[in-house]
């Protein structure tokens, strides 16, 4: 996984070139698109023909149909907000990653029965932050996490420097991202 997920909302199928193209324009090479809109399985599949150089992802993946139909599009990752164990057993059928959400010891309990080691906290700013990360990491050393939700340039720095942080995800890289491109063109 890179070091930074973006949190790709794309509500119309024609806006996933925009979004891409500013992604890879500010250095992102992956995409974490999320099922929370009906063009969801469809912008993936367009997104993994056109950006074979990028690592195209599925998030919000809450159940084992939608896990099913992100893989059929080609997600390359499965992210969820929670745990699912269907989803991930599906992950593991088809041996793709899957980053569930974590963010209790029962929880992250869990998710190493299952055999996963990198976890979503999610959301990061409402559970604890670094705080509850640096706790957590105590009993359970062997786990990466992946902090999301309410993460952004005011605070990225100091998950970054904690080396159990394998990774960023946020929606805020996707607005960035656009901002860049349109004060390039401008
Ligand atoms: C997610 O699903 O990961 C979150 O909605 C992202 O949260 P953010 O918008 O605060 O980055």
């Amino acid at each position: 996984m890179e070091k930074f997920v973006p949190v790709v909302v794309i509500k119309e199928l024609s806006e996933t070139d925009k979004i891409l193209k500013a992604l890879k324009n500010n250095g992102i090479n992956t995409a974490e698109i999320t099922f929370r809109t009906a063009c969801a399985a469809e912008a993936i599949s367009y997104a993994c023909k056109n950006y074979p150089e990028m690592s195209i992802g599925a998030g919000t993946v809450i159940n084992a149909e939608q896990c099913k139909a992100a893989l059929d599009a080609g997600a390359q990752f499965i992210v969820s907000p929670g745990l699912s164990v269907s989803v991930a057993n599906i992950c593991k059928e088809n041996n793709i990653p899957y980053y569930p959400g974590c963010v209790t010891p029962t929880e992250i309990m869990q998710a190493l029965e299952l055999g996963i080691t990198t976890v979503k906290f999610f959301p990061a700013n409402i559970y604890g932050g670094l705080k509850a990360l640096k706790a957590l990491s105590a009993p359970f050393p062997q786990v990466k996490f992946i902090p999301t939700g309410g993460v952004d340039r005011s605070n990225i720095d100091e998950f970054l420097a904690f080396d159990k942080v394998e990774a960023i995800g946020g929606s805020f890289f996707v607005k960035e991202s656009l901002d860049k491109m349109e004060e390039e063109n401008k």
